[in-house]
């Protein structure tokens, strides 16, 4: 990244010396640090005390990402496919967004790019291609550390004649460990579906290991990266599974969601469209009607804001044009602000008789996100989290349709835990109101 000459600094929206920093380069291999002011005027949201520390459910919204939608609808709200001039352009948008999100994924090919409503929508739709080309004796793996979102719609394919098998999270750790998918593996393991990372836990999950695994049985991986994708760079080559599904609206886009599929494995699973449509036309097969097109055309804001965070403000490539080194240069940047902040969190939890961390205790950000769950023995989690409203801190509990994972640790589904999944817009001063506002409750 060019370093600005000079020295600058910048308190950011923290503490006035938690985020100092120079604009000279790495500071002790470290990333360069956010600078906090530019990240957050990019979310228009946040300009007042509110703490939006429930990212998990649904992230803000970034500036880049209006402009774009506000453009398509006003400029560019007609009919793809026709010979008049604003229909060339809004299939040229269209076509830009599948480049841009493969970028985002860092996917070979835009066909291997599918959007949808939803990541829930999106399974349901491709496990329902499978379970067309099930096969007697095929065998479907599923986890209990998986939000119902990548579970359900593959027990669904029992009535299709497969075999469910389970691969069971820890129940000390929740944690999905290799030695429990190793047995359930074989010859007629048709697919094992998996999450990224918990969105309890917060963990990120070998899935590039896993991967190996799976196929070398001959099986397809599906990864749900919603946990994942809003906080570290998805790269669908390095991961190796054969489908991976995240939803925009919680990496700081619209209620709108990306599957990605191996160009080979779309090819080769049955689509969803009409008579006409070819089982090549890869991927209109899996979109039967329309794609919503001003949703898929304003995703491709969030590749603008990757690219402002690398131009600090400054001008640089958009849009599709950004390249896949930066996308990975300023996701470094946010996972190691991520880490500043789950770093307090977790060790003020730690420091605490009575409370339990669900997930890891260390903030190393190689082993999780800023997703810091927990339970007290003190208060029930309900308590915990209606007392913290009350100092304008958004946080939540419950079992995030991951109740089976809750039900492995032997956690209570109806109370759940208590969620505090914070994303790079979040500051320290924030976490420090968290803290002060946690401090006499649990
Ligand atoms: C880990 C995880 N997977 C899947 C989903 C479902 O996503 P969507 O709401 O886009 O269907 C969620 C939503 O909270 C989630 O947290």
């Amino acid at each position: 990244m060019p370093a600005p000459s000079g020295p600058r600094t910048s308190s950011g929206t923290g503490s006035p010396t938690e985020f100092e920093y120079t604009l000279e380069g790495p500071v002790n291999g470290r990333p360069q640090p956010l600078d906090m002011d530019f990240v957050r005027g990019r979310f228009p949201s946040l300009t007042g005390p509110f703490v939006y520390f429930d990212n998990g459910g649904g992230s803000q919204i970034l500036q880049p990402v209006l402009d774009r939608l506000n453009h398509h609808l006003v400029r560019h709200n007609v009919q793809l496919g026709a010979t008049y001039p604003a229909s060339v352009a809004a299939s040229e948008a269209l076509d830009r967004a599948q480049q841009g999100v493969a970028t985002l994924l860092n996917a070979v090919d835009p066909d291997e790019i599918v959007m949808g409503p939803s990541t829930t929508a999106l399974l349901r739709m491709i496990s329902g291609s499978v379970g067309r080309v099930l096969e007697p004796g095929d065998e479907i793996v599923v986890t209990t550390g998986d939000h119902e979102a990548n579970i359900g719609p593959w027990l669904e394919l029992e009535r299709r004649g497969a075999r469910i098998r389970w691969w069971h999270a820890s129940p000390d750790s929740g944690e999905l460990e290799r030695s429990g998918l190793e047995p359930l593996l074989g010859p007629a393991t048709r697919l094992v579906a998996m999450t990224h990372t918990s969105n309890i836990l917060g963990s990120i999950n070998p899935v590039a290991e896993i991967a190996e695994l799976v196929h070398g049985v001959g099986g397809l991986l599906c990864v749900d990266g919603v946990g994942y994708a809003p906080h570290r760079a998805v790269d669908v080559q390095a991961l190796g599974a054969d489908l991976y599904v995240f939803s925009f609206y919680k990496t700081f886009g619209p209620h709108h969601a990306v599957l990605w599929g191996r160009r080979d494995v779309l090819g080769e699973l049955p689509g969803h469209g009409f008579e006409s449509i070819s089982e090549d036309d890869v991927p209109y097969k899996f979109q039967p009607g329309n794609v919503n097109y001003e949703l898929s055309v304003s995703v491709l804001g969030i590749l603008d804001y990757l690219g402002e965070l690398e131009s600090q403000g400054g001008t640089g490539p958009a849009g599709s044009e950004v390249p896949r080194s930066i996308v990975e240069s300023s996701y470094e940047r946010i996972a190691a602000h991520e880490e500043d902040l789950a770093r307090p969190l977790l060790e003020m939890l730690q420091d605490r008789e009575g409370v339990r961390i669900v997930g890891h205790t260390s903030a190393d950000r190689d082993q999780r996100v800023s997703i810091v769950s927990f339970v007290s023995s003190r208060r029930s989690s309900r308590d915990i989290v209606t007392a913290v409203d009350a100092h304008g801190i958004g946080i939540r509990y419950g079992h995030f349709y991951s109740a089976r994972l809750l039900d492995e640790l032997g956690i209570c589904t109806e109370d759940g835990v208590v969620r505090t999944s914070m994303v790079h817009y979040n500051t320290r001063a924030e976490v420090d109101r968290l803290i002060a506002a946690l401090d006499p409750l649990i």
